[in-house]
């Protein structure tokens, strides 16, 4: 597959840009209205540690629901895939992220995959720690391995409003409290993932997590396992079944690219052999996904042939 260039990014996000006025910028978590749609951006980091990108390259965003791919590794790596499993499914669900109606439809009551927001509640309470910064710190730390990069952190502005407004969050982690699937404080779990979800990076940073990814969980410079390959392949499985939500048939259709998207409008690919691929476009289509975004991964992926299909 042919390596992208500067030159190449920039063409497709000036293509891009005027999508930028189509879709809404999410405000359920009242801090993400501030974000602009104009800050757009991409980056590709090659698996030779060689890392390109075009647009706004020092903004840096919350990752949101991409957290979720990124506790699942962590929670797999704490707890073992058996016992993951038997509190979180492995099906799409075809619903919105934030679904709570086949939890009641589904018995016994499990989240039908990480992904989704119950599923991804279940998987932070899975993550050890005995505090909620404890976990969450732990997962900072999974993720200076994989940036290579001590600087990350979480916004704490962005936490604090999603803590505050989370009711739908904490109407399904009760429901899966009820039915054994989580266990401990609700509060407590709401704070570690409002926090995991708050976590915050600019675009190259965000390409090399999906590049470790692409690298089967090993470091680019040393080689190191940072993620077994056992469970990064779990890891870009989910995000082809589930990462774009309700989209996630038509994206595999039209980009093929294994990827997971957040409602502050990032999306990171990771493609195996080639590399890990990052957008950010603050816009969202009426799934939750980065229009300018998506489209630009479509260009991307039409013009070098990326799809794994
Ligand atoms: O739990 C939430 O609703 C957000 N913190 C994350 C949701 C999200 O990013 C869904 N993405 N498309």
């Amino acid at each position: 597959m042919k390596k992208v260039t500067e030159s190449m990014l920039h063409e497709w996000i000036q293509q891009a840009e005027p999508y930028k006025s189509l879709g809404t910028v999410a405000d359920y978590i009242p801090a993400l209205q501030k974000q602009k749609r104009e800050d757009i951006a991409v980056s590709v980091y090659h698996l030779d540690n060689d890392c390109v990108g075009a647009g706004n390259l020092e903004n840096t965003f919350t990752i949101q629901s991409i957290s979720k791919v990124l506790a699942l590794a962590l929670a797999l790596m704490d707890q073992g895939e058996d016992y993951v499993f038997a509190r979180v499914g492995m099906e799409p669900s075809g619903d919105p992220f934030h679904s709570i109606a086949k939890l009641e439809r589904t018995n016994p009551s499990k989240p039908l995959n990480p992904m989704i927001n119950a599923g991804a509640l279940a998987v932070t309470n899975m993550i050890m720690g005995s505090t909620p910064d404890e976990k969450v710190g732990r997962l900072l730390t999974l993720i200076h391995e994989m940036t290579n990069d001590q600087s990350i952190g979480y916004d704490e502005e962005v936490a604090h409003s999603e803590f505050e407004t989370a009711f739908l969050n904490r109407s399904l982690s009760y429901f899966m409290k009820q039915h054994g699937v989580i266990e401990g404080s609700i509060e407590e779990l709401l704070d570690a993932y409002t926090k995991q979800c708050a976590i915050e990076m600019n675009i190259k940073q965000l390409a090399r997590v999906g590049a470790v990814l692409a690298n089967e969980g090993r470091d680019l410079e040393s080689g190191r396992q940072i993620i077994p390959v056992q469970l990064a392949r779990i890891c870009k499985t989910f995000m082809v079944t589930c990462g774009m939500y309700d989209a996630s048939g038509s994206f595999a259709i039209r980009v093929g690219i294994p990827a997971k998207s957040g409602v502050s409008g990032a999306i990171v690919g990771a493609l195996k052999g080639y590399g890990g691929i990052a957008v950010f476009g603050p816009a969202l289509d009426e799934r939750g996904n980065s229009v300018v975004g998506m489209q630009v991964l479509e260009t991307m992926a039409s013009r070098l042939e990326l799809s794994i299909f």
